[in-house]
């Protein structure tokens, strides 16, 4: 059995060898792609075979990709350059959204997580004001699907444009920007196996987008700044490896079949909802979800209790708020998460660790109450 598995693929996913090959002849080839001499020229060629590489990806022009330094400025960008002032968000998106719209309106969520499409239409039929809608593709903490192309609808309806934060479905599903109609969709690399600090806007063509970055005219005028080739290259690479998406449910359900096993009264948050095939959000009854990452970690396994965030601190889970689970079983809550170098043997690693830990548990709770 591995002594090390990765399966925090949601936190980042480690770079697919493609992807690194690509960025090494990229960082060979200095250049600005905005220079029209030839070392401009083949770093701009470079660029724009990324740009239909990710365009494939995400079911969209090559013209409608604009390049960012990941989701987060993707998400920014697409809630500051709709134009729109009234928002309406779903109340488990990312920070990255939420932040960038604190006076949006919460769209409320179900038990599983999925969006309350009732709620979302009395909210878009609450004013006249047009509006813009995000709501995200996939979640990062449970892997629960949206019902994208019904908001898409009832938005439609109301007259408002709709965003769909895409990074976490993006490479592990078909994410189709035509086929499920939205404005803006945001991809950030680092999610299915490119570099870290790259990803992108993808803008329908005809949809309002005004950026507010100052600088020169990179990108369509869509956001100043010279472009990260390098990154952009990895990303492209990714983006093509990563067509097929990701094949790991057997995998996660072999998984969750034996946490549930160990563990009697452990919960897998959003099981009966639509989910990515790689995400499980499952509690272990009183293990508060620091200790389990930490057993876990000193076993070689790495997962995490809930979304990363800068700070490296554990917050409790909005989305499990959100979705109405008390927060002492939330804080009990870690996310595991597959990706396309998962193997078997990671998942018999991370059983083996979850068992033994579950079991020095109950076993100290048992000499504790003997004792008392
Ligand atoms: C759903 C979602 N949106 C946006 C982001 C931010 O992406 P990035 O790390 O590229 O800024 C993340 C990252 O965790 C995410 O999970």
């Amino acid at each position: 059995m591995r002594a090390f598995a990765y399966l925090d693929h949601n936190a980042t996913s480690p770079l697919r060898p493609a992807a690194f090959d690509a960025m090494v002849e990229a960082l060979r080839a200095a250049g600005n792609p905005s220079s029209v001499h030839r070392s401009g020229r083949t770093a701009r060629g470079i660029v724009d075979a990324a740009r239909r590489q990710v365009a494939t990806l995400a079911g969209a022009l090559p013209s409608e990709i604009v390049f960012t330094s990941g989701g987060t400025e993707a998400n920014n960008m697409a809630i500051g350059g709709s134009g729109r002032g009234r928002v309406l968000v779903s109340a488990v998106e990312h920070d990255s959204v939420l932040r960038a719209a604190p006076d949006a309106k919460l769209i409320p969520v179900d038990a599983e997580g999925v969006v309350d499409l009732g709620a979302l239409e009395r909210l878009l039929a609450a004013s006249d004001e047009p509006a813009l809608v995000s709501v995200m593709f996939a979640n990062n903490e449970t892997g629960v699907l949206q019902p994208i192309a019904d908001v898409v609808r009832l938005a439609r309806k109301a007259g408002a444009l709709v965003h769909c934060d895409a990074v976490q479905g993006a490479g592990k599903v078909p994410v189709d920007l035509h086929g499920l109609g939205v404005d803006y969709l945001s991809l950030s690399a680092h999610k299915f196996g490119g570099p870290t600090g790259v990803g992108a806007l993808v803008v329908r063509d005809g949809a309002p987008f005004a950026s507010d970055r100052r600088g020169g005219g990179q990108e369509s005028n869509r956001r100043a700044g010279t472009e990260n080739v390098a990154g952009i290259a990895g990303f492209g690479a990714a983006a093509a490896a990563a067509r097929d998406g990701l094949a790991v449910e057997g995998l996660r359900d072999r998984l969750e079949a034996s946490l549930l096993a160990i563990a009697p009264g452990a919960r897998v948050f959003g099981a009966g909802a639509r989910r990515l095939g790689n995400t499980t959000c499952i509690s272990m009854p009183g293990v508060k979800a620091e200790t389990q990452v930490m057993a876990l970690d000193l076993a070689g396994v790495c997962v995490s209790a809930g979304a990363a965030c800068s700070s490296g601190k554990v917050q409790r889970s909005a989305v499990l708020r959100a979705m109405n689970v008390q927060d002492s079983e939330a804080a009990t809550a870690i996310r595991i998460s597959c990706g396309w170098n998962t193997e078997s043997d990671d998942i018999e690693c991370l059983i083996a660790a979850w068992r033994d830990l579950y079991i020095r548990v109950v076993h100290s709770d048992l000499t504790r109450a003997r004792a008392a």
